[in-house]
């Protein structure tokens, strides 16, 4: 035979196997050999640096596996969801339809969430969530295919009102911002303030990302409140803390928050975060083996200090290695792979934590207070902590 008509014959046999179906998962897996991760998160605005710490530290737990995932190689993605609501369907679905990812890092804003959220249920990419707490997620509309590696809007909250009557503050106003994340810290904080024995006497709040304070601060003051609680984040937070300050109120009505309020922001509020206390599952000053090796890795790496949002990302990171590993990368073994990242027990800087059925984490809250530059843990606020997962309904 010619090895013309020998090759023409091999290509024939080759063809008609692939159409009997019998080489297809080999090519298949050869084409998309490489598992890939798009990371949807604000760059830019007032969670930016939320956005690149979750990303960092991302990458820095898979480099501390090999670079791999599962044994499999990783093609990476990135995409600027700049903390706009409006355009989180459309980002979501650009990640899912143009890059084709397998798994979606994604997001910090609630109201963005909503937009993945839409997009990626029903559909067969992973949904990792590294922050945002909007509550559906892992409520009413939780999914199979939904992780949080985070919190829900109302944790740290639910938290924080027992620790403040037993500190003395029975009558508080409450400030935040006008969005999911704000109004569902409320929830928590209602709930545990007044279960606690205390009366929040006015609700204050301005649409997100606005920062101008000043008016409502003259209204705190007006108030004469025992204390302020509240939920900011990202620059928005230094603002806030800073513009409290200046109005004079520090040192005369303790400020208190979800600890998001003094999380990568203490170096730029200055002098004006010492003495704010708040709650949170993580604190930079945890006294553990696994915390001070995370933060020396991180601020090696990276030149920068870890906060929550870092060791989130981290751990978003961790909880999909335990999941590629006990599929040992083959991700349509989707059964085998959803009951490793249910299962799974996450070994994190913040202290071990699980998964609820809901798929959010079940963890520990600490109460911090900063001083001199640093959320140093007073004490804890809540032990394994969980979501009540409200009407989630998963097979
Ligand atoms: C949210 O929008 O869900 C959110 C944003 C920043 C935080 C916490 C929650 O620090």
């Amino acid at each position: 035979m010619s090895s013309r008509r020998q090759l023409l014959k091999q290509t024939a046999a080759v063809v008609g196997a692939a159409s009997a179906g019998l080489l297809l998962p080999e090519i298949a897996r050869a084409q998309s050999n490489k598992i890939r991760i798009g990371f949807m998160l604000p760059y830019t605005g007032t969670f930016a640096q939320l956005g690149i710490g979750i990303d960092n530290a991302f990458r820095m737990a898979i480099d501390e596996q090999g670079g791999k995932l599962g044994g499999r190689e990783i093609e990476w993605f990135k995409l600027d969801d700049e903390s706009n609501p409006a355009k989180g369907v459309e980002n979501a679905q650009r990640m899912v339809q143009r890059d084709k990812v397998d798994v979606l890092v994604g997001t910090v804003h609630s109201g963005v969430q909503m937009g993945i959220h839409r997009v990626v249920r029903n559909t067969n990419v992973i949904n990792l969530i590294p922050n945002a707490g909007v509550h559906a997620a892992t409520r009413e509309l939780c999914a199979s295919n939904v992780f949080r590696t985070s919190f829900s809007n109302s944790q740290p909250t639910l938290a924080l009102g027992k620790p403040m009557v037993q500190r003395g503050h029975k009558k508080a106003v409450w400030i935040t911002w006008n969005y999911a994340a704000g109004e569902e810290a409320f929830e928590g904080f209602k709930q545990s303030y007044e279960a606690a024995g205390g009366t929040i006497i006015k609700t204050l709040g301005l649409p997100f990302p606005q920062v101008e304070f000043q008016a409502l601060l003259t209204e705190i003051a007006a108030l004469k409140p025992d204390a302020v609680a509240c939920f900011f984040a990202g620059g928005g937070a230094a603002k806030f803390i800073q513009d409290y300050a200046a109005a004079g109120l520090k040192g005369k009505i303790p400020l208190y928050g979800s600890g998001f309020l003094t999380e990568g922001v203490i170096e730029a509020a200055g002098a004006a975060a010492e003495g704010v206390v708040s709650t949170l599952h993580y604190s930079d000053s945890l006294d553990t083996q696994r915390n001070k090796d995370f933060r020396l890795a991180y601020a090696k790496t990276f030149k920068l200090q870890p906060d929550v949002y870092t060791v989130q990302g981290y751990d978003t990171a961790l909880l999909l290695i335990a999941g590629a590993n006990a599929v040992k990368g083959d991700f349509n073994n989707r059964k085998v792979l959803y009951e490793a990242m249910e299962n799974a027990k996450i070994n994190s800087p913040r202290g071990a934590w699980t998964m609820s059925k809901s798929h959010n984490p079940v963890q520990d809250f600490y109460l911090r207070e900063v001083v001199k530059g640093e959320n140093k843990v007073i004490g804890v606020a809540a032990k394994a902590l969980a979501d009540p997962g409200t009407g989630c309904r998963m097979g």
